[in-house]
């Protein structure tokens, strides 16, 4: 099938978590498109190696949790590629399968600190530049988790819902500056993140979607370039799903 065409030519873009997976797969839509983007990471030989893959200008190491790391990176990214106009926080980590009662309290706020502080801090160093220049294009990156509450990952569902009202209230806190602020929720999804998972229960997984099968990362970009495009001029504050049928709201 051939992909959506997105004309990206002169706009500036950070994606997070952009090593491997749903992050490198918009990434690299993105410089397809004509965008000069910046790849944030922890894993800085996966950042690396990412980068000089899709022939993007800037490759970060940095921890989304260390605020002081995120303000650094802000600042080198704009001396890297000189401004951004579209964000991405594609970081997410769910963490150990294991009950909410027996979650130990250093592991709640570790996964609350990747998948909910890291967004916001992320958010917090790139988006007032945004908001002066008057135009940006936001997404962040929650989960079906989100909505419906996984069992054994009640760290990361609680943190994906705080992504989710985040998104909402900055979306609505912006809606007149020219900055966009929407989310993507999606169901399970063929990268790396399900490599730990046995093929029983990635096969069960699949058993719950309605179109039977896992989603791909290149589907997620499709949603998420049509998000950051100047086609995406009356819609913010707002979560959009993709799960192949699965979410039912
Ligand atoms: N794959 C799925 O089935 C699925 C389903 C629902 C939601 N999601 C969400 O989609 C997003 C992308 O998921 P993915 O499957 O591509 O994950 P992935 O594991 O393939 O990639 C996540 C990336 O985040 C990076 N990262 C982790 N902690 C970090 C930190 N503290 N600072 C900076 N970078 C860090 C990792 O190094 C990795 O490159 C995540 O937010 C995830 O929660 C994924």
């Amino acid at each position: 099938m051939a992909e959506a065409s997105f004309d990206f030519s002169g706009r500036c873009a950070v994606v997070t978590g952009a090593a491997m997976g749903i992050g490198a797969a918009v990434a690299k839509r993105l410089g397809e498109a004509g965008a000069a983007v910046s790849l944030w990471d922890i894993d800085a030989d996966g950042v690396s190696a990412a980068a000089a893959a899709s022939g993007a200008p800037s490759a970060i190491a940095v921890d989304v949790t260390d605020d002081q790391a995120v303000a650094e990176a802000a600042d080198r990214t704009i001396r890297e590629i000189g401004a951004v106009h579209a964000v991405v926080t594609a970081v997410g980590l769910p963490g150990p399968r294991q009950g909410a009662l027996n979650l130990p309290p250093d592991q709640w706020r570790w996964l609350v600190d990747v998948n909910l502080h890291g967004t916001y801090l992320v958010l917090r160093a790139l988006v007032p530049a945004m908001v002066r220049q008057g135009f940006g294009r936001v997404v962040t990156v929650a989960s079906i988790a989100a909505k419906e509450g996984s069992p054994l990952a009640p760290a990361y569902s609680a943190a994906k819902a705080g992504v989710v009202a985040l998104t909402k209230s900055l979306g609505r806190e912006l809606a007149t500056t020219g900055v966009a602020v929407n989310c993507v929720a999606h169901g399970a999804i063929d990268t790396p993140m399900l490599e730990g998972l046995s093929p029983e229960r990635q096969a069960a997984m699949a058993d719950r979607i309605p179109m039977a099968r896992l989603g791909r990362p290149d589907e997620v970009a499709d949603m998420i370039l049509w998000l950051l495009s100047e086609r995406c001029a009356y819609t913010t504050g707002q979560v959009f799903d993709i799960s192949g049928g699965r979410a039912t709201y």
